[in-house]
């Protein structure tokens, strides 16, 4: 495993949510879907962009990328209920509605969305900057991103949008939470107004090709391999309903060269930073090429 990996790991196991309750199931509840593992992608991107130019800050950044995780973890659990995706399989363990019940999966979900707020308000960077990153995630995660994206997403099943709202509705509600991970490893590292933006705004096309990856992902793998829940976007407007499965491969491949173009024009040590955890992402669609 990678060694930034690794200690995002290490810090999650030592760091999960304590409750002082006599609940006899709550406790490991708020775990379970943590500790079951996951790509880890926005923390490590957060992380990624810190070690490009403070390594220093690693240790102390730690506490802000499990926030990411914990945001990300609550917005799975929720999508998986039955009013939404209505999934069985999550991370490789049957979801926590269908192993416990709805409303531990609910109330793990608000607590791991309040908890990484929590977590942020007490990591130990200067106040403004604290802020600025609790904003970043509020908006990108919240309300002006990942809920609007997937109140869109849930309402229009079985009603076919036109590309534009398509974009809208993914930008939403998957890519603004990755370029907001982005973006707040550059807020913690200090850089320019003008490379956060660059940062931000490459996010939204890496967010987007994110999810058109995992439509094709739901159409395409067993859920064994995926370890979750899949060919279960059949009344979704997901990139494979609407362009077909050769036109959502063929939007990936543009917007994966278009990535790397981005990529390359960055400065040495973030690309370098970016580009070893990034290439097996940007690709990633291409092992479904017969
Ligand atoms: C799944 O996210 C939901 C999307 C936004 C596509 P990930 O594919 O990052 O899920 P984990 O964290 O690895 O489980
Ligand atoms: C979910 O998108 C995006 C979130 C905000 C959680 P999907 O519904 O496609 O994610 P999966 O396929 O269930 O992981
Ligand atoms: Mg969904
Ligand atoms: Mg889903
Ligand atoms: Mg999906």
């Amino acid at each position: 495993m990678n060694e930034l990996l690794k200690k995002f790991e290490d810090y999650l196991t030592n760091n999960l949510p304590k409750i002082d309750t006599f609940h006899p199931h709550f406790q490991n509840a708020m775990s379970e879907m943590l500790k079951a593992g996951g790509k880890r992608f926005r923390p490590m991107l957060l992380l990624s962009v810190v070690k490009s130019k403070k390594p220093l800050l690693i240790e102390n950044s730690l506490k802000v990328a499990l926030a990411v995780e914990f945001l990300h973890t609550y917005s799975l659990i929720h999508d998986d209920l039955p009013a939404m995706d209505n999934a069985s399989l999550r991370r490789g363990f049957p979801t926590l509605h269908t192993k416990y019940d709805e409303v531990t999966a609910i109330l793990v979900g608000d607590a791991l969305n309040s908890e990484s707020f929590n977590l942020i308000a007490s990591s130990s960077f200067h106040n403004d900057v604290k802020i600025e990153l609790i904003k970043l995630l509020a908006h990108n995660g919240g309300l002006n991103g990942m809920i609007i994206g997937q109140a869109i997403d849930c309402h229009f099943e079985k009603q076919k949008l036109e590309l534009e709202k398509l974009k809208f509705l993914h930008t939403n509600k998957t890519a603004k939470l990755i370029a907001s991970s982005l973006k707040m490893g550059a807020v913690i590292a200090n850089y320019s107004e003008k490379i956060q933006e660059e940062l931000y705004s490459f996010g939204l096309d890496l967010g987007l090709l994110f999810q058109i990856q995992d439509d094709i992902i739901d159409e395409l793998e067993s859920s064994e391999i995926a370890g979750k829940t899949t060919q279960n976007d059949s009344s979704k407007n997901s990139f494979v309903n609407l362009l077909g499965l050769e036109g959502a491969k063929n939007s990936a491949d543009i917007l994966a060269k278009k990535c790397l173009d981005i990529l390359d024009s960055f400065d040495e040590n973030l690309r370098n930073s970016l580009e070893e955890l990034l290439v097996t992402y940007i690709n990633r669609h291409k092992k479904f090429n017969s």
